[in-house]
């Protein structure tokens, strides 16, 4: 694409696991506000369907191809994004699992049940996947005036909450996800500290119904990206911050 057709004044976003649940309603509550949003999925028939989806609403949205866990396809995907523009405002990384799976159907696997490869799998995604994706698209932020990476977390993650009797939280007993959001947090702090000319951080959606609970969860995927989306269009914002839509959650 030639300068001329670069929209240099429309804000930029690039968020991963946009296909489907609170990655797709982010794509598309940015895309209603007249951004250009870069929607990320690793399938290529399910990226290219949601994102016909959101264009078919009037929204401005491109699909790229995005693998959390493959250099190669994040790597393309950093050349797909400068393909339309020569900076990214907003990077959400979003796309996560549970890993829930390795256990027996519908329950999951107990720490006492739970061996190293079990994990390995959820920490590629949750968080070796915003890492290398970050890392990737650091020189497309620095070119924004004001870049952000949105990390999203979970209040799984919180010690703080984790660790409270009041907090139904405090009695899961699961090696996998809580662990993999806990150091998500911890990474996020250190890259806030060690990049401050780009703002990082973390938002916790909320119980939300979608597939990564097989619709339990008690908020609407509207809900469950009010504090992403607060966190991509607030600037100038905060960095180092960690919150759901009511405020800021216990580290
Ligand atoms: N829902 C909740 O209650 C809740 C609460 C707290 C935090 N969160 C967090 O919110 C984020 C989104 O979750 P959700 O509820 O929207 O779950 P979801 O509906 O299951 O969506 C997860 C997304 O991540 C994608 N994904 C998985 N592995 C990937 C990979 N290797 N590369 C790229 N994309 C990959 C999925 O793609 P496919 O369709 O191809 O599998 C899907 O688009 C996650 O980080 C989750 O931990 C959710």
């Amino acid at each position: 694409m030639s300068n001329s057709q670069r929209t240099p004044n429309t804000a930029t976003a690039l968020i991963t696991g946009a296909n489907k649940g609170i990655g797709y309603e982010t794509a598309r509550r940015l895309g209603e506000l007249g951004w250009h949003v870069f929607l990320g999925a690793r399938d290529e028939v399910r990226g290219q369907e949601a994102a016909e989806r959101l264009t078919a609403q009037g929204a401005n949205v491109t699909f790229v191809p995005l693998d959390v866990t493959s250099d190669d396809s994040v790597a393309a995907a950093v050349e797909a994004v400068r393909e339309h523009s020569d900076r990214l405002d907003v990077l959400v990384n979003n796309a996560g699992i549970t890993g829930e799976q390795v256990g027996p159907m519908d329950q999951l696997i107990t720490p006492e049940e739970t061996l190293p490869q079990h994990l390995v799998p959820v920490l590629r995604v949750n968080v070796l996947g915003p890492v290398r994706v970050t890392h990737a698209f650091l020189p497309l932020l620095r070119a924004a005036e004001d870049p952000r990476v949105v990390m999203v977390s979970s209040g799984a993650g919180s010690l703080t909450v984790a660790t409270d009797p009041e907090r139904p939280e405090s009695a899961v007993a699961h090696l996998m996800y809580p662990v993999s959001k806990a150091a998500l947090n911890m990474l996020t702090v250190q890259y806030a500290n060690g990049i401050p000319d780009v703002r990082f951080n973390l938002a916790d959606p909320g119980f939300t119904a979608t597939d990564l609970n097989h619709h339990q969860g008690t908020q609407t995927v509207t809900e469950g990206t009010d504090a992403i989306v607060a966190f991509a269009t607030t600037s100038p914002g905060p960095t180092r911050q960690y919150s759901d839509r009511n405020g800021n959650v216990p580290w």
